[in-house]
C-alpha cells in the first residue's frame, strides 16, 4: 500500500522554535518527530512513501530519511509551494499514487495502542474513505465526528464552538483513488485552505464513509503546541524506559511487521 505524509504547514503555534527548521525534524524525546507518523504507516503495511513538504526544508527531510531503504521501503518526495491546506495533498500526490487508494497521515500526529497495526492493516482494501473517532475531553480545537449508535457518521465539522460529540478526528485518513476528483471540486474554506473535511463530508454524502472508534487504550497526541510536544516526549520516554523497547522507530516496526507475517 501506498503512504502519504504531510510534513508542510508553517508550524506558528511552535514560534520560535519553528522559525528555521521544520515541526516535523524537531526532537520528540530521542527521535525527530517524523519518525513517529512513519512508523504508523509503516505498522499499516505501506511500502511506499511521498513526504510532502516545505520547498526548503526537503533537504533537510532527504538528508534524514534519504530514499527509504534503510527501513526497507521506498521513500519520495514532494514540495507543497504554500500551506493551502491538507486536502492539497492529494493533488500534489495525483502521479505518486497513480489511480491508487492509499493511506495519509499529518507529520505532526502520534499514535500508539496495543493491535493498532494490525487493526490499520486490515483497512486497506476498504473502499471509499475511513476516519477514526477518538474521544476528547475538548475536541472543539479538532475536526468534530458525530456518529450513530451503530457507527454510522452523520456530521462532521471543522473546529466547532458547540461541538455535537466528543469523537475528534486523528489526522490519520484511508481514501479511495475517488479522493482526487474530490478535492480537485473543492473551494478554499473561509480562512483560504483546502480542507480534509470537506472532502471526507463528500465521502459521507455518498454513502461511503466509515468510522472507525479507537479504542480508549490508545494515545493519540497532536504535537503542534508546547504542551503536546514536551507530552509526547515524556510519553515515548516512560513507555521505553519502562518496556526497554522504542516505540516510532521505523526499524524496530519493519522487524515486528515482518515477523507477524
Ligand atoms: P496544522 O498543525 O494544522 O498547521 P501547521 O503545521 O501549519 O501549524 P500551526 O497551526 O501551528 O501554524 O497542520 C497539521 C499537519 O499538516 C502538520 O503536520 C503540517 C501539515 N500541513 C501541511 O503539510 N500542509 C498544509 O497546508 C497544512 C495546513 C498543514
Amino acid at each position: 500500500m501506498k503512504g502519504v505524509i504531510l510534513a508542510g504547514g508553517s508550524g506558528t503555534r511552535l514560534h520560535p522554535l519553528t522559525r528555521v527548521t521544520s515541526k516535523q525534524l524537531l526532537p520528540v524525546f530521542d527521535k525527530p518527530m517524523i519518525y513517529y507518523p512513519l512508523t504508523t504507516l509503516i505498522l499499516a503495511g505501506v511500502s511506499e512513501v511521498l513526504i510532502i513538504t516545505r520547498p526548503e526544508d526537503a533537504p533537510s527531510f532527504k538528508a534524514l530519511l534519504g530514499d527509504g531503504s534503510e527501513f526497507g521501503i521506498q521513500i519520495s518526495y514532494a514540495a507543497q509551494d504554500k500551506p493551502a491546506g491538507l486536502a492539497q495533498a492529494p493533488l500534489i500526490a495525483e502521479d505518486f499514487l497513480a489511480g491508487e487508494g492509499f493511506c495519509m497521515i499529518l507529520g505532526d500526529n502520534f499514535l500508539y495502542g496495543s493491535g493498532l497495526g494490525r487493526k490499520l492493516q486490515d483497512l486497506q482494501a476498504a473502499r471509499g474513505a475511513t476516519v477514526f473517532a477518538y474521544r476528547v475531553k475538548d475536541p472543539s480545537q479538532y475536526g468534530v465526528i458525530e456518529v450513530d449508535e451503530g457507527g454510522k457518521p452523520l456530521s462532521i465539522e471543522e473546529k466547532p464552538k458547540n461541538p455535537k460529540s466528543n469523537f475528534a478526528i486523528p489526522g490519520l485518513y484511508f481514501f479511495d483513488e475517488k479522493i482526487v476528483e474530490i478535492c480537485k471540486k473543492l473551494k478554499p474554506s473561509v480562512r483560504g485552505e483546502l480542507e480534509i473535511t470537506d472532502a471526507i463530508k463528500e465521502y459521507m454524502i455518498r454513502g461511503e464513509l466509515s468510522v472507525e472508534v479507537l479504542p480508549t487504550g490508545t494515545a493519540w497526541l497532536d504535537m503542534g503546541t508546547y504542551e503536546s510536544l514536551l507530552e509526547a516526549g515524556e510519553f515515548v520516554h516512560i513507555v521505553q524506559s519502562r518496556q526497554g523497547m522504542l516505540i516510532g522507530d521505523p526499524i524496530t516496526a519493519m522487524k515486528s511487521r515482518s515477523n507477524s507475517k
